[in-house]
């Protein structure tokens, strides 16, 4: 896979000033998309693999800084052993084949969710392809993997109320800063466009503090589907969108 490592043009509708900084995918309907060809469900798993590898090469071309993809929730322990075994074994593939091109084309890749519980092989993978890549200075890949939003939230509260317990931190500090340096993003802007396929439109656990002031992309394609145009068509959609974070459009004034 080459993910450019400089952007190299914009969307061509899309002015840079407006490109989103930070765009989330929810990558939804994998099983659907296999199941509708009469496929097992992990066929629709791999497949939307090669929709990822396309969404991120696409995404550094057209200069978008920061990509996050749910690629297991903490909810998904909840689906049968098989399935389980065979995304986890889907991960360890994607680590193990695409980081030294990720590592080549710049990507600094880093990982959100918790780790305490995760298989020991596993975690050794992600934390590699961390390291690895730390220093790296081109796209960040944001994998939300074991991640749930609410499990992010208790955590980061946890490790504040601990520092004020230690005496590092006053409880009249406390900030919105403070929480959101503590979450597992820290350091990181939040999404300015978070786009779900599959036609599902709800969060899904993901992302809820950062998401406050997202714009949302639904689409009705099965992610396996997903491809360059597909994320144009986001990406104009995005263009087109007003922000006002709680003010007044600047035209009506
Ligand atoms: C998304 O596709 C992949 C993961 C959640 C890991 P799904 O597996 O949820 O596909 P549907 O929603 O059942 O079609
Ligand atoms: C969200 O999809 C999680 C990922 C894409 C990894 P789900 O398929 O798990 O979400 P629900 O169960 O439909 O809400
Ligand atoms: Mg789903």
């Amino acid at each position: 896979m080459s993910v450019s490592p400089n952007p190299q043009a914009p969307a061509e509708s899309c002015p840079i000033r407006t490109m989103p900084e930070h765009v989330a995918f929810i990558m939804d309907g994998n099983g659907r998309w296999a199941t509708s060809r009469g496929l097992p469900r992990t066929e629709g798993h791999r497949q939307g693999l090669e929709a990822l590898r396309k969404t991120i090469r696409h995404a550094g071309k057209v200069g978008i800084r920061v990509v996050t993809i749910y690629s297991f929730s903490s909810e998904n322990w909840n689906r049968p052993a098989t399935e389980v075994s065979f995304l986890m074994g889907l991960l360890k593939r994607f680590v193990q084949r695409d980081l030294s091109e990720l590592h080549e084309a710049n990507v600094r890749i880093r990982v959100i969710g918790g780790r305490s519980d995760l298989e020991p092989g596993i975690l050794a993978l992600l934390e590699e392809a961390e390291d690895l890549t730390r220093k790296n200075t081109g796209l960040d890949l944001v994998v939300a993997f074991n991640y749930g939003a609410r499990d992010e939230i208790v955590r980061a509260t946890q490790h504040i109320a601990q520092r004020v317990k230690d005496g590092e931190l006053s409880v009249e500090d406390i900030s919105e800063d403070t929480l959101s340096q503590n979450l597992d993003t820290g350091g990181l802007p939040d999404p300015d466009l978070i786009i779900r396929t599959s036609g599902e439109i709800r969060l899904s656990n993901f992302l809820l503090w950062q998401a406050a002031y997202s714009e949302f992309y639904f689409c009705d394609l099965n992610w396996p589907d997903f491809d360059e145009a597909a994320l144009d068509q986001a990406l104009d959609c995005f263009c087109n969108r007003e922000r006002r974070y709680g003010g007044v459009d600047a035209k009506a004034l």
